[in-house]
């Protein structure tokens, strides 16, 4: 069977942003050595990932493609294209999510779904999120070539907005289509410059009060895998190729405004300054200070964006907008750390004569994932010869939400230096075609188990 081509030029391999001190293969974590070979081609993987990447490319090697943009969306277009190329019925829907399916022989049951998000953070990789699509569009690639086709419905799922960069929220296809979007949300959440998703949603030609519409319904889902990059540094630190995750982190996230007094930096006293600049970086320090104490230990502080106005040489601070990102893995102490550091910066305005305002702009729960997926990813694991670790995710993912839905299933591959949210973001394309290999395999696994439950004779009533 032929396999169809992508649209448009040939890409380019896949290179790092350094290419000139890095390959491919070197980079690749090693499997066992009577490890399966892997059916997905690394090259097909590597040129794929690079053609998207050239959306909304920047100039240092990076990508700055946001949530709910015409680059989002040309992603999003792009990656369907190859999807109808391959025969499977492509929709988007009401969010902007791209759903495809491959449709199983004889019967309309619940459907397995794979797939991630092509939105990206400013100035990041070309790997996250990505390569958890091009995995899913490789697998069906695999199964056309094999003229496999499954009992159940296969769908690529292509979720939007999955970064929280612009707009402070982190899932929104997969929040949508979990039905944990509601109306106000679509004009509560803005993003920088005070547009909200609803009017993002316009300009894209979308119709905000269609978002209901995007709802998915549990009894049409089986479950959900998601193959992504790990972003951080276990896996390549231990030289083990593959993660299998158990607790997706939440996220707290928080704005606040700090507003003393503009004035002139010779002409001000020391002792009669309100500067909001030097209260906000007591903030910063306090973020620190609570994420390293020990009885925290795993919650992840960040304080990731200042904007501090006039933003002039000259000028004492008169005003900052500082924005926190509190994870951790356990949803009271998540939100606990929330209130304690707004309680420190409360006492911190006060003591330099400033007032506060505190806003959450995001609250997203850790998630634990079901037990059940894990265990047959990890049968697929050691079947091939893959070793695999049991690990926590530090970032935030659609599996987690979308999980529940369906039951959700994550897959991890290594991170060159555990690098991530930046241009250096890499993985191996052979890493990523063992991710592909395990995700094909539970998806047979899973389609197999669905079937031989639905044998068993219905239970008498009675
Ligand atoms: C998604 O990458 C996140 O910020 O957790
Ligand atoms: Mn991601
Ligand atoms: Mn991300």
């Amino acid at each position: 069977m032929t396999v169809a081509r992508g649209r448009g030029p040939t890409p380019a391999p896949l290179s790092p942003p350094d290419a000139s001190t890095t390959t491919d293969e070197p980079a690749a974590v090693a499997a066992g050595t009577d490890a399966a070979p892997t059916r997905a081609d690394p090259a097909r993987i590597g040129e794929q990932i690079a053609r998207i990447g050239r959306i909304g490319a920047d100039s240092d090697g990076g990508v700055s493609r946001l949530a709910f943009t015409r680059q989002e969306r040309e992603a999003h277009e792009l990656v369907g294209g190859w999807l109808r190329e391959l025969g499977l019925e492509v929709l988007v829907d009401a969010i902007g999510n791209t759903i495809a399916t491959y449709v199983g022989a004889g019967t309309t049951g619940p459907a397995i779904g794979v797939g991630s998000h092509l939105d990206s953070v400013y100035h990041g990789g070309r790997f996250d999120g990505i390569v958890g699509v091009v995995g899913a569009v490789e697998l069906v690639r695999l199964l056309i070539e094999d003229e496999m086709r499954l009992a159940h419905p296969l769908r690529v799922v292509v979720f939007a907005g999955e970064e929280g960069a612009r707009f402070g929220e982190p899932c929104i296809g997969s929040k949508a289509a979990a039905g944990d979007l509601v109306d106000r949300d679509l004009t509560r959440i803005r993003d920088a410059e005070g547009i909200s998703l609803a009017e993002a949603l316009r300009t894209l030609g979308m119709e905000p009060a269609a978002v209901p519409g995007a709802v998915w319904r549990p009894a049409e889902w089986a479950a959900f895998l998601e193959l992504h990059i790990e972003q951080a540094r276990a896996l390549e630190t231990e030289g083990t190729p593959l993660g299998l995750v158990d607790i997706v982190s939440g996220s707290t996230r928080l704005r606040l405004v700090l507003t003393g007094r503009a004035d002139h930096s010779g002409g001000t006293p020391m002792a009669m300054r309100e500067d909001a600049l030097v209260a906000a970086s007591e903030i910063v320090l306090a973020a620190e200070a609570i994420a390293c104490d020990a009885r925290n230990r795993g919650a992840r502080l960040t304080v990731g964006r200042l904007d501090v106005h006039p933003n002039s040489i000259t000028t004492i601070p008169g005003r900052v907008t500082l924005t926190v990102d509190i994870r951790d893995v356990d949803s009271d102490r998540q939100r606990q750390l929330a209130v304690e550091l707004v309680r420190r910066a409360r006492a911190f305005a006060e003591r330099r004569k400033v007032s506060v305002t505190a806003e959450v702009i995001a609250d997203t729960s850790p998630v634990v994932l079901p037990i059940w997926i894990r265990g047959l990813t990890s049968g697929v694991c050691a079947e091939l010869g893959y070793a695999y670790k049991v690990m926590t995710s530090g970032a935030g993912h659609d599996a987690q939400v979308i999980n529940a839905v369906t039951p959700a299933g994550m897959v991890f591959v290594p991170s060159r230096g555990g690098l991530s949210h930046v241009p250096e973001e890499w993985t191996s394309a052979s890493d990523i075609a063992r991710g592909v290999e395990v995700l094909r395999r539970s998806v047979l696994r899973i389609d197999e188990l669905l079937s031989s439950l639905e044998a068993l004779p219905a239970a008498e009533g009675g």
